[in-house]
């Protein structure tokens, strides 16, 4: 079930906090960002913040330009995004703006939290997720029953702690303003645990008047046969290095990406790169890595093409050297047509050998785009 792209968006103190413990709401960052945000709150779908900063910060969660009100409803969207919360207690007080501000408003809980919730008579759809609250289906019910592509958390810190460690975020913006709470009972924008987001990808800094906003992606590719977000990005590489092929009429032009189970980039490659007019993508970036480099078991071998299992050109065809490399993750955009080889199958030598293989249809075109004048 697709789940929307999700974008958690928070302002933290130089010592990581999201607020002090005052009564008032900390002002982290100033009206040049708090313009930003409206601007991306303008670009989503829905919003979403935790039953914890409805209580802390009592916010309205609106588009505050009333231009980008007026261009959402020319495309056809409501002038606002959907407001989404998430409570396991259902202790929701209605008088607070949330319910009275802005878009529809959905209220995610548990089946207990749900009678709690219908009881106060709050204006907004409860959606009872079961005995505990599974995010992943918060984002499949999202996606499925109100249309949300894009998703936009504005935390606070349980919140984004749990997308980030459950490995359901696509895109962190975090702004950096120069100032320290110091208070140990002030809330912490992340929290102890295990994160599955590896080393974040930076995509952007941007100086905002006196404070730093850092665009980052999560970078660590998800186990098993379920496509991660990063598994999209590093595709969408590999299928690009196959555009950088010198052309052939006898051989296909494919790119690879090895990647470290942290999101690191191990090493790349392409068809026929650095004047070898032989070499394929998999072996020339597996060949750029120590054999016994101890990332290499846990690590993700990206590929346009899926690798080969018979060549004239090479003792060892790509399957197999992905095999003694002791990788244990293929993810591929093509399966190989007959073209060369008949009944070509390197995605399932590679099963057969325990390596899990994720096919990524939708990046077929973009691996084939580069090789069409073999066709
Ligand atoms: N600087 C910023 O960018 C920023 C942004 C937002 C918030 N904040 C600050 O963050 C603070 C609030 O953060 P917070 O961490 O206390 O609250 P929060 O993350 O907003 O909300 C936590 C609440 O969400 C519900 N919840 C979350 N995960 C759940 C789960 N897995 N199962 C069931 N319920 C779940 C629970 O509601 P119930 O209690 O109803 O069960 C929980 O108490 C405030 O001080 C606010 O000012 C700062
Ligand atoms: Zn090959």
């Amino acid at each position: 079930m697709p789940h929307p792209y999700v974008l958690l968006s928070a302002a933290v103190s130089l010592d990581g906090y999201l607020d002090d413990t005052g009564p008032d709401r900390l002002l982290l960052s100033g009206p040049a960002d708090f313009d930003r945000v409206d601007e991306v709150r303008a670009s989503v779908d829905a919003i979403l913040i935790g039953a914890g900063t409805i209580r802390a910060d009592n916010p309205r969660l609106l588009v505050n330009s009333e231009a980008r009100r007026a261009a959402r409803v020319a495309a056809g969207k409501p002038p606002y995004p959907l407001k989404v919360t998430v409570s396991g207690s259902g202790e929701l007080d209605p008088d607070a703006n949330f319910w009275h501000t802005g878009g529809e408003k959905v209220v995610y809980t548990t089946d207990k939290g749900a009678e709690r919730a219908r009881e106060s008579g709050l204006a907004a759809d409860v959606v009872p997720l079961g005995p505990a609250l599974d995010w992943r289906r918060l984002l499949e019910h999202l996606r499925s029953v109100y249309g949300v592509e894009r998703l936009m958390v504005e935390g606070g810190g349980r919140i984004h702690t749990q997308l980030l460690q459950q490995g359901l975020a696509d895109e962190v913006q975090l702004v950096l303003a120069p100032l320290f709470v110091g208070d140990p009972d002030a809330p912490r924008l992340f929290g102890p645990g295990a994160y599955q987001s590896g080393r974040l990808r930076l995509l952007e800094t941007r100086r905002i008047e006196d404070v730093v906003l850092m665009r980052y992606e999560p970078t660590a590719p998800g186990t098993g046969l379920t496509a991660t977000s990063a598994d999209h990005h590093w595709l969408a590489l590999a299928c690009e290095l196959a555009a950088e092929c010198p052309p052939s009429r006898t051989a296909f032009s494919v790119g690879a990406v090895v990647v470290a189970a942290d999101g690191t980039e191990l090493a790349r490659g392409h068809s026929r790169e650095g004047g070898d007019p032989v070499v394929h993508a998999e072996e020339a970036a597996l060949a750029k890595i120590a054999p016994d480099d101890p990332r290499l078991a846990t690590a993700t071998v990206y590929t346009s093409l899926e690798p080969c299992t018979h060549r004239a050109s090479r003792p060892a065809p790509c399957a197999r050297l992905i095999l003694d490399a002791g990788v244990e993750r293929v993810v591929t955009a093509w399966r190989e047509p007959d073209t060369f080889v008949a009944g070509a199958d390197g995605t399932g030598t590679l099963t057969a050998a325990g390596v899990d293989v994720v096919v990524l249809g939708e990046y077929e075109e973009r691996a084939t785009a580069p090789n069409h004048h073999l066709a």
